[in-house]
């Protein structure tokens, strides 16, 4: 069974994209799609990094252990809240802390918004930096508008069946760009 890391990346209180992280990894864990592993920006509570990890003398043991979750993970699956159409200050700090963590990691998005537009810009500017950090960002994208309607606080989409089905689609899409890769490096 394939690692998933699922980051969830708002760091904001009274955030709500929190809900669609809940959701897709408990679908990956209850649907047997993956191994899920949570990644909460909130709890690491990084501060602005000044370097990255490999030019760190001492890195911190929280900015270690998300290094190793992102390496050790065979996909991820980013949720992306758009913030004045880019993606959140938390993510950038994250993502620019690693280096080759990142390379050829198949890499698929949820865009989210608490409006109608689903977070359908964020994707550009995440998309541009994890291609120049190599990272193998997968073309399908799963957009969730309303997120504060349609999900609880828990994660539980208003709608299961249909909202569900959307996001084992996503799933299945980024599993097979794990498995090409896992076949290239045994070939
Ligand atoms: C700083 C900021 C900027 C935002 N900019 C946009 C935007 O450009 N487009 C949009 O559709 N929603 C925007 N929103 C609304 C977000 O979609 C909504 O707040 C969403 O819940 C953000 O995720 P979070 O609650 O997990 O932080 C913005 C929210 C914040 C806090």
């Amino acid at each position: 069974m394939f690692k998933i890391a699922v980051i969830s990346p708002s760091i904001r209180k009274g955030r709500n994209s929190q809900r669609i992280a809940l959701w897709i990894n408990e679908l990956i864990k209850r649907e047997e799609l993956g191994e899920p592993v949570f990644i909460d920006l909130l709890e690491y509570n990084f501060p602005l990094f000044h370097e990255r990890l490999k030019f760190q003398e001492t890195p911190s043991p929280a900015a270690l252990d998300f290094a190793e979750k992102i390496s050790s993970a065979d996909g991820v699956i980013i949720i992306l809240p758009e913030y004045n159409g880019g993606y959140p200050a938390s993510l950038k700090n994250a993502t620019d802390l690693l280096t080759t963590e990142w390379r050829r990691k198949p890499v698929a998005f949820i865009c989210v918004s608490d409006g109608p537009f689903a977070g359908s810009q964020s994707v550009t500017s995440m998309l541009f930096s994890l291609w120049k950090i190599g990272a193998l960002t997968i073309p399908a994208t799963l957009r969730i508008p309303y997120i504060e309607r349609d999900f609880d606080q828990t994660g539980k989409p208003a709608d299961r069946e249909s909202t569900d089905k959307r996001g084992t689609k996503l799933v299945k899409e980024l599993l097979w760009y794990i498995e090409a890769k896992k076949r290239m490096e045994t070939e």
